[in-house]
């Protein structure tokens, strides 16, 4: 068991041992609407534990994970200012894992079967952490773009009916708030510099568009979870929705600076005020998800080389009496 919030779902004063009735659900969902929120110790229906579990957990796995491609760029950044920005903020990514972990233990599940699922390629995270970082205008398109997008989605998760995930994600967007200043410092430096850095940066935003439009999940169509999150007010708008307030966001950002976008359909249609484009690689988005991206390997290396290497230090922690001490001479 970690931290104080840890309910445990096999504790019959846990009020899930209550049978799902059709009351009860009428009730949670009469909650729901109201506007309330809904806390650990609550009556929950399983699926709505499941689903915050899967999401949340996913959620965390992301931020974790995410704090990879940009590290890599720690020893590499152009100067020490931007270096100090970068060790920031990737700090900052896995103090975000840490919140999520803690509010998707409220649900029951450890983080130390969160983790473990992670590694062995169980549990899923963000489609965008399994690109590499060629360049440092990769990083100035992360700093910009995918945590731009990552604000997007968390505002509106913010807004949802699980207490702890809202109050977790109130406090990453305030943080985010700052690596989006960072990206987009970065990014304008390239973009006004010499024609080699403009070129390196426009090179990475034709790599990362795609993914980014990947990132807030597939067409509403063939969206497995929305209509039942939606429901509970977990997704406060569909993946089509926050697809297009990023764009209707960041489309003109990009082009003010005199990028070009890779896609020729790229238009917002001014009778729906919805944007056009035309279809991301939906085949690639499913085997990135499903372990076969280009870093996927690589990412969950790193997590396996972790345990084995610094398992001692969770054992410290947790279970100080598995740690062997030496005695001092
Ligand atoms: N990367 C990886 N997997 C993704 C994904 C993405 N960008 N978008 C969707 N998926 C997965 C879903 O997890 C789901 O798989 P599962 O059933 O095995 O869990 C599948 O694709 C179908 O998608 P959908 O039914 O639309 O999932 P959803 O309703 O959960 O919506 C999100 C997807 C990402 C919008 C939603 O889960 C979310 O807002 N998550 C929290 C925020 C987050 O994780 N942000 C990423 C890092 S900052």
């Amino acid at each position: 068991m970690y931290g104080n919030a840890f309910i445990d779902p096999n504790d019959p004063r846990n009020k899930q041992e209550v049978e799902e009735s059709q009351e009860l659900l009428d009730a949670f969902q009469a909650k729901i609407d109201n506007g309330q929120k809904i806390e650990p110790s609550d009556w929950m229906p399983k699926m709505y534990r499941k689903q915050l579990t899967r999401m949340i957990e996913q959620h965390a796995n992301s931020e974790l994970i995410g704090a990879l491609p940009e590290g890599t760029w720690i020893t590499r950044a152009p100067n020490f200012k931007r270096k100090m920005a970068l060790i920031a903020k990737v700090q900052d990514e896995v103090g975000h894992a840490q919140l999520l972990y803690n509010a998707a233990e409220t649900l029951g599940k450890s983080r130390e079967a969160m983790l473990n699922d992670l590694m062995i390629g169980k549990a899923k995270y963000s489609n965008v952490f399994n690109y590499p970082a060629e360049t440092w205008g990769d990083i100035a398109v992360i700093g910009f773009l995918v945590d731009g997008a990552a604000i997007v989605n968390q505002l509106i998760n913010s807004k949802g009916s699980y207490g702890p995930y809202c109050r977790a994600l109130k406090r990453i967007c305030a943080e985010e708030a700052f690596h989006l200043k960072q990206g987009h410092d970065n990014l304008v430096a390239l973009a006004v510099g010499t024609p080699e850095q403009r070129q390196m940066l426009q090179d990475a935003v034709n790599r990362w568009w795609q993914p980014l439009m990947h990132f807030f999940g597939p067409p509403d169509k063939q969206s497995v979870h929305s209509e039942q999150l939606m429901r509970w007010k977990v997704k406060l708008a569909s993946n089509d929705d926050m697809r297009n307030q990023f764009l209707d966001q960041y489309v003109p950002k990009i082009l003010e600076l005199g990028l070009s976008i890779p896609d020729p359909n790229l238009r917002k249609n001014s009778e729906t005020k919805r944007w056009e484009m035309s279809d991301p690689d939906w085949d690639e988005f499913y085997r990135v998800i499903k372990g076969d991206g280009p870093c996927n390997k690589e990412r969950l290396a790193v997590r396996r080389w972790v345990k084995e290497h610094h398992q001692w230090v969770t054992d410290a922690l947790l279970r100080p009496e598995r740690v062997r001490t030496v005695p001092l001479a």
